[in-house]
C-alpha cells in the first residue's frame, strides 16, 4: 500500500471519507495480524508515521516511558484490540480496547453487532462539570463561615479564574460554588465545612485545573471562615459530567441456540434484578461493565482509577451498592438497556497526549471532544454488560470463554507459533484446557 499516497488527499476529502467510515468489518477477525493493521491503516488514512507506530513493535518508547514516571526500567505491553460493530447516535465508531483478559473484545464486539441491527445505541451527557473540595475544619462558627463563603462567592469563583485563566479563555473554568457543613453533631468525626468548586474543564480531565484553582482561593477561604484549610483537591465523585448510554433490543435478536429470545430477555431483566437488589452479585457485575470501560480508558491514556472509583460510588448512591445498569422490558416487549455513570476523563493532557498508542487511539476513534468520548465509553460498559447477562443466562459464561483461554494456556504450556492454535484446538476437543495436559499435548509434538 502507497501511504504517501494519502498524505497528497485533499485533507478536506478525507475528513467526509473517514464519516462514512463503518465500523463493520465482516472477517476482521480471521484476518492475520499484519493484514488487520494494513486495513486499519488503509481503512483510516493513516499517515506514515502512525502506520509504522502500527506496524512497529515498540508501542511506548522508553525515552517517553522515562519521563512519564520515576524509577522506570521499561515498558509493560497489554494487546490492543478493536470494538467493532458499534453504531452510536448513528455514527459510526471503531474503539480501540487494551486488556489482557480473553473474550471481552469479542463479547462487546458481537453485542454491539446485535444493537446495529436494532439501530443502534442511543447516548446523551450532560455537561462537563468537575468538583474541586476545599475543606475547612475548627471554625468557630459552621453557619457564620458559610454565609461568609456564600456572600462572597462571586468574588472567589473569579479569584479561582484568575488562577487558570486560559480555561475562562476556552469558554470553561470555574462557574459556580458551593458550601456544606458535614459531621454536623456527629461525635465520632470532627465537624467541617467543604466548599464545592464547580469547574467546567472542556476537554480536559481537570485535576490540574481544579487543584491550581483550589490550592490558590484556599487562604481566602480560610481568611472568611476562620477555620484552617487541609485538603484542597478534585472529587472524581463526577456526578456532574455524566453520560448516559441506552438500547432498545427486540427480543428475535437475542435468540442463542434453543434459547428463544424471550427467554434471554428475561433471563437478562432478571439478572439485574438480582445484581440490584445482592451487593455480592453487583460487584461481579459491575465488574463486568468495567470490563469493557477500563479498556477504552487505558487506550486512550485516560485514569482508569479515577473513573473506577467514581463508578462504583456512583453505583452506590442510594445507599446500599447496587447495578450500575438497568435492564427492562418496554410495552412492545423489546429489550432495553441503560447505563449512566459520572466520567472523570478527558481528550487533552496527561498521558492521553503524550503516549504514542493513546494518539493512535484518538485517530481510530474520531472523538471530537471529552463529551463524546464519555458518550462510547459508557455504550462499551452497556454492550460489556448485555454480552456477559446474555452468555451467563444461556451457555454459562464457561464455554466462550475457555475456547479462548485455551490459547493462553497453550502459550503457558510453551507452545509458540502455530502450535498455539494446534494446541488449543485439541485442549478445546478434549474438554481440559489445563497447562498440565497442554504439555503432555507437546511432549506428543516432540517439544
Ligand atoms: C468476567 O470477567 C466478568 C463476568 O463475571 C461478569 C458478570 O458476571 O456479569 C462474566
Amino acid at each position: 500500500m502507497n501511504i504517501n499516497a494519502h498524505n497528497l488527499l485533499n485533507n478536506t476529502l478525507i475528513r467526509v471519507n473517514l464519516m462514512e467510515i463503518t465500523s463493520r468489518i465482516p472477517g476482521f477477525y480471521n484476518m492475520s495480524i499484519e493484514k488487520k493493521k494494513r486495513h486499519i491503516i488503509e481503512l483510516l488514512h493513516l499517515e506514515e508515521e502512525e502506520a509504522q507506530l502500527l506496524l512497529g513493535e515498540v508501542s511506548l518508547p522508553e525515552e517517553i516511558a522515562d519521563k512519564m514516571i520515576e524509577n522506570v526500567i521499561g515498558t509493560f505491553s497489554l494487546p490492543l484490540g478493536l470494538g467493532l460493530n458499534f453504531l452510536i447516535n448513528n455514527r459510526d465508531y471503531i474503539i480501540p480496547m487494551a486488556v489482557e483478559e480473553p473474550s471481552i473484545v469479542a463479547s462487546a464486539s458481537f453485542m454491539a453487532k446485535i444493537v446495529r441491527e436494532a439501530g443502534g445505541f442511543k447516548t446523551e451527557a450532560t455537561d462537563r462539570v468537575m468538583i474541586g473540595q476545599i475543606q475547612v475544619v475548627g471554625c468557630p462558627d459552621f453557619n457564620e463561615a458559610k454565609e461568609a463563603i456564600l456572600r462572597e462567592k462571586e468574588m472567589l469563583v473569579n479569584a479561582a479564574n484568575d488562577a487558570y485563566p486560559s480555561m475562562k479563555a476556552r469558554g470553561g473554568g470555574a462557574k459556580d460554588l458551593e458550601v456544606r457543613i458535614i459531621n454536623e453533631g456527629d461525635s465520632n468525626y470532627s465537624q467541617m465545612l467543604i466548599v464545592h468548586l464547580y469547574v467546567d474543564t472542556r476537554d480536559a480531565m481537570g485535576a490540574n485545573i481544579i487543584n491550581t484553582m483550589a490550592e490558590s482561593i484556599a487562604p481566602v477561604v480560610e481568611h472568611l471562615t476562620n477555620g484552617k484549610v487541609y485538603l484542597r483537591i478534585l472529587s472524581n465523585y463526577a456526578v456532574h459530567s455524566l453520560a448516559k448510554a441506552t438500547c432498545v433490543v427486540p427480543p428475535h435478536l437475542l435468540e442463542s441456540g434453543e434459547f428463544s429470545g424471550e427467554e434471554v430477555r428475561d433471563g437478562i431483566i432478571h439478572a439485574y434484578e438480582f445484581a440490584a437488589s445482592d451487593p455480592y452479585r453487583a460487584v461481579t457485575h459491575n465488574k463486568g461493565i468495567m470490563n469493557g470501560i477500563d479498556p477504552v480508558i487505558i487506550a486512550t491514556g485516560n485514569d482508569w482509577r479515577a473513573v473506577e472509583a467514581g463508578a462504583h460510588a456512583y453505583a452506590a448512591r442510594t445507599g446500599q451498592y447496587s447495578s450500575m445498569t438497568v435492564w427492562s422490558k418496554d410495552e412492545e416487549g423489546n429489550l432495553v438497556g441503560e447505563l449512566e455513570l459520572p466520567m472523570s476523563l478527558g481528550i487533552v493532557g496527561g498521558a492521553s497526549r503524550v503516549h504514542p498508542m493513546a494518539k493512535l487511539a484518538y485517530k481510530l476513534l474520531r472523538v471530537e471532544s471529552a463529551k463524546e468520548l464519555a458518550q462510547v465509553i459508557v455504550t462499551v460498559g452497556l454492550a460489556q454488560n448485555m454480552g456477559a447477562l446474555k452468555a451467563l443466562v444461556t451457555d454459562g459464561i464457561q464455554r466462550g470463554h475457555m475456547a479462548l483461554h485455551s490459547r493462553s494456556v497453550a502459550m503457558a504450556a510453551g507452545a509458540t507459533g502455530e502450535l498455539v492454535d494446534v494446541i488449543s484446538e485439541k485442549l478445546i476437543e478434549a474438554e481440559n484446557i489445563r497447562v498440565g495436559y497442554a504439555k503432555k499435548l507437546m511432549e506428543e509434538y516432540g517439544r
